[in-house]
């Protein structure tokens, strides 16, 4: 009896949960490409969008630690069940007016219908989220990596980093950030990232916004 039990429990966890939905969640999973640049599927890991890792039956504008939400979404009642997923991905504007998700929709049905079955299935810990790419650690990074200095004259920034070198950037192309993460760097200690090694622009990163002009010395050669 009890065994019985435990293997009809098995089936029922082995069963393809995509016989139980109307899409597809492996063609799904090629689909969710189209939202991959804005959205993570990892718990916690908000980009432009916030995390979809449990957005299946939750309250639209309520995932934890998201910080850019629009009133328009905050003050939805919606809950994202497949119906209201099928008809927002079809058409974000109309089902949720004034939101600020930049995306056209997805006119097909069933690319819609195969997305929803695999946010579901993530969502019910059914398949493994995509690995996403990890930010880098600003904190472990090499000294060559680390900005020492940084002069501004003219047209150009004049980078020194930690291991003596300088680049000389066009001022347009070199920006500023800020990582105030976990993964970001230390105070006073910015960091430069990006094609600027190589190439002709580059990013330095700062944990926080004061940092910036602070850091930043009038002085030329
Ligand atoms: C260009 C960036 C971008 C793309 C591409 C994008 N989204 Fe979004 N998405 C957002 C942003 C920003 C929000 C928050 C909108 C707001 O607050 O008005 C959002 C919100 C959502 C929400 C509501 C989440 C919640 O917590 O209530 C869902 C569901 C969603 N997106 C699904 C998708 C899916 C599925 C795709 C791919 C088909 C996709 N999005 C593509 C940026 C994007």
């Amino acid at each position: 009896m009890t065994i019985l039990r435990t293997l009809t429990a098995l089936a029922a966890l082995g069963a393809p949960l995509l016989a139980h939905a109307a899409g597809d969640a492996e063609s799904g999973a090629q689909a969710f490409r189209a939202c991959a640049a804005c959205h993570s599927l990892v718990a916690g890991e908000h980009r432009t969008g916030p995390s979809l890792a449990t957005v299946f039956g939750r309250r639209a504008g309520t995932v934890e630690g998201f910080a850019r939400y629009s009133e328009a979404l905050r003050q939805s009642t919606v809950v994202w069940d497949e119906e209201a997923l099928d008809a927002w991905l079809r058409d974000p504007a109309a089902v949720i007016p004034g939101n600020a998700m930049r995306f056209r929709g997805l006119p097909e049905a069933p690319a819609r219908a195969d997305l929803i079955a695999y946010l579901r299935a993530v969502s019910a810990g059914k398949l493994a989220p995509p690995k996403t790419r990890a930010l880098p650690d600003l904190k472990a990074v090499d000294t060559g990596q680390r900005v020492r200095a940084i002069g501004h004259c003219g047209d150009t920034y004049r980078v020194t980093l930690g291991d003596g070198a300088i680049f000389p950037f066009w001022e347009f192309n070199l920006r500023f950030k800020t990582d105030s993460s976990a993964r970001g760097p230390r105070h006073g200690e910015p960091v430069i990232v990006g094609a600027g090694m190589g190439g002709d622009r580059a990013q330095v990163v700062f944990s926080a916004p004061q940092e910036i002009s602070a850091f930043i010395r009038d002085a030329c050669p």
